[in-house]
């Protein structure tokens, strides 16, 4: 779910944090957690074994709880949902087109991501280096592709692990929900490890990203069941914020 959205007002604010960045790392005793006895990422921690790519990608996802990140704020989390759409059926190392749908300050606000009407202009895409390790997802926009080649372009892609699902009764849909993380998660947070830099929510672009994920908007029970899971994982579960899914109409969603 990496993306890059660069205006040129965000240039100074980013050049401003990253001097931020670099004190707060110089003095790691002052942040809370960082004596307790626990390593990040947690040791053995690893994506789902044997992930059934074909199931995951069978049906939309709608996002229940997740960590802001740069393209997705606090003020984005309404409606979000992910749906992914393999671009040749028979082949998976041809990738996979992602479909993010939010829409902006309400439920049925204007819509956001590069699904629908409120899509932006360019495409992001998926890619699975290693069909035997299928759940670690390497995504960024498809252009790059182009402009830089495959293996150049993806050395920009972010991270996008499938860290945990849990089983449908549907054997179409394999899974009915999952966790994903923007890789292991590296960084001692207030109660656990989680992606990316403990402040810059709002920057953090690769390497960052925390979603719980279901294929009903509204799911509670498997929220509950999700973050259970998250937690024995090792994730500090403080970063992630409620995703608004009741009412919501997708309208323009793809
Ligand atoms: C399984 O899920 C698919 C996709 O949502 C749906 O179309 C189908 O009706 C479901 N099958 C059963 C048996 O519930």
């Amino acid at each position: 779910m990496a993306m890059m959205i660069v205006t040129r007002g965000k240039i100074l604010e980013v050049v401003v944090l990253a001097a931020l960045v670099a004190i707060g790392t110089a003095a790691p005793a002052m942040w809370p957690g960082s004596r307790d006895g626990f390593e990040c990422p947690p040791p053995g921690f690893d994506s789902v074994k044997g992930l059934d790519l074909r199931k995951y990608v069978s049906a939309p996802w709608y996002v229940q709880e997740q960590m802001p990140v740069a393209y997705q704020s606090v003020e984005d989390l309404y409606c979000v949902r992910a749906r992914y759409v393999l671009q040749d059926e028979d082949d998976l190392t041809k990738g996979i087109t992602v479909y993010n749908y939010a829409n902006k300050g309400e439920v049925n606000g204007p819509a956001e991501g590069t699904s629908g009407t409120g899509g932006s202009s360019f495409q992001l895409q998926a890619v699975v280096p290693d069909l035997n390790d299928a759940s670690k997802l390497l995504v960024g926009p498809s252009f790059l592709e182009k402009l830089l080649g495959e293996e150049l372009a993806e050395r920009f892609y972010g991270d996008y692990w499938v860290v945990a699902v849990g089983p449908s009764s549907n054997e179409t849909l394999g899974y009915d929900w999952a966790i994903i993380s923007g890789g292991p998660p590296r960084t001692r947070g207030m109660d656990g490890c989680m992606t990316g830099s403990k402040f810059l929510d709002r920057f953090q672009i690769n390497g960052a990203g925390f979603w719980l994920f279901s294929r009903k908007p509204v799911d509670p029970e498997s929220t509950e069941a999700m973050r259970k899971v998250a937690k024995e994982k090792g994730f500090d579960l403080s970063v992630l914020r409620k995703v608004e899914q009741e009412g919501c109409k997708y309208e323009g969603a793809l």
